[in-house]
């Protein structure tokens, strides 16, 4: 019997490669998807942020196609989305915008550059990372894909230069133009850790979560609002511009003191979004502290001052979101909850409450039941412990 989400779906994809492609697979690679605990919109300001990895997977199994099979294809097969692509290894073509597969296009694509040629293949993908939920089942995707086009050609990438490699993958196939957070985090995040990434410097820092009195509680709302993609983009742009105005690189480089110095020279909208960020990088090195001294009540307190942060200042939540939240917020700590706030790019998908783990049960009855009553939306409701990043199962 399979003990882990992760075995269960590695051995239901292994059988279905069989029944798809009449040989078992000769490799299956995972990578999972994350959860921001804070640091929200601040990765494409050079930002810090604190995600780690859930115990859910974007799974890949696929063996070498036979020399005589032909053409020079790998032929992609998707469980989760219910379809099949044939992908040129030479020079893999970008697909309609939306498209499963383009994200396995464009990292074959930037594999191909990295000078990592595979053979041609069969590849069956599966996913219990919600879709489209926040939770960055395109990340996992493109770095299961990265993982498993190293375990073909038997190389290993650099860590970082392969979460990279995902990240223009997902800008120039997907057309998302994303930072580095969800990709260094599919690629690094370990078991029982959460992950500071200086988004500058790149360096990690693996913060241990090892306190079980202490649960993380995703809850989808199971909305995603259609105006995601254009306001992501322009979001950038304004803290770029904000950026500019203060006479800095990145926002990383001002202090709230300096925004209202030179408030003047900002849009009004340009500077709530510079508030946001500014105080958001503060938050975020401030938490990662006070979970090295096990001040949970702290931590909570933060991701509140998150949360009403990109409500109000940078205008990514939405009404289902803020009012997960609020239900959160209303059973406080004398209801076993310490802080929750919405979690990843926004418009929809999932929030992240931090929960007293004896509360788990009675929490997750309230939040479901006052929001499904509120909503009509049945919300999905997830708990992770850090996971591990991704990596090899099986290679033959
Ligand atoms: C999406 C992006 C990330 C990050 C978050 C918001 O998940 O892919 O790079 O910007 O939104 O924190």
């Amino acid at each position: 019997m399979a003990s882990t989400f992760l075995e269960q779906l590695v051995s239901d994809t292994a059988v279905r490669f069989e029944e798809n492609f009449e040989s078992p697979p000769r490799w299956i690679v995972a990578a999972p998807g994350r959860v921001n605990l804070i640091g929200e919109h601040v990765d494409y300001n050079d930002g810090f942020v604190l995600p780690m990895a859930i115990d859910r997977y974007c799974v890949l199994a696929a063996c070498e196609k036979p020399a005589d099979d032909p053409g020079d294809t790998a032929t992609v097969r998707s469980i989760t989305k219910d379809g099949q692509i044939d992908i040129t290894l030479e020079k893999p073509e970008r697909g309609p915008a939306g498209e499963w597969w383009n994200y396995v296009a464009g990292v074959i694509a930037g594999c191909h550059e990295a000078g990592l040629q595979p053979p041609k293949f069969w590849a069956l993908v599966a996913s219990d990372v919600p879709l489209g939920g926040g939770l960055s089942s395109s990340a996992a995707i493109e770095v299961a894909t990265a993982t498993l086009v190293e375990a073909m050609t038997g190389t290993t990438l650099d860590p970082a230069a392969k979460a990279l490699l995902c990240q223009k993958a997902e800008h120039e196939y997907a057309g998302v133009p994303c930072g580095i957070m969800d990709q260094f985090v599919s690629v690094m995040g370990r078991p029982d850790h959460l992950m500071l990434l200086d988004c500058r410097s790149q360096q990690v820092e693996h913060i241990p979560l090892v306190d079980d009195s202490v649960t993380l509680m995703i809850v989808n709302s199971n909305v995603k609002h259609e105006l995601a993609g254009g306001a992501y983009a322009e979001r950038r742009r304004q803290c770029e511009s904000a950026a500019e105005k203060l006479g800095v690189a990145a926002l990383r480089d001002a202090s709230l003191d300096e925004l209202e110095a030179h408030r003047a020279k900002l849009e009004p909208v340009e500077f709530r979004r510079a508030r946001h960020i500014i105080s958001e990088i503060e938050r975020t090195v401030t938490a990662a502290q006070a979970i090295k001294a096990g001040d949970w009540s702290r931590v909570g307190e933060l991701m509140v001052a998150s949360h009403l942060s990109l409500r109000d200042d940078y205008e990514v939540s939405c009404a289902e979101l803020d009012l997960l939240v609020d239900l959160a917020r209303d059973l406080g700590p004398e209801g076993g909850v310490l802080g929750s706030r919405m979690t990843g790019g926004g418009f929809g998908g999932c929030t992240v409450t931090l929960v007293r783990t004896a509360d788990v049960q009675s929490v997750t009855h309230h939040m479901a039941g006052v929001y499904r009553q509120e909503t009509h939306i049945e919300p999905s409701i997830l708990t992770s412990r850090p996971a591990r990043g991704a990596h090899v199962v099986k290679a033959d």
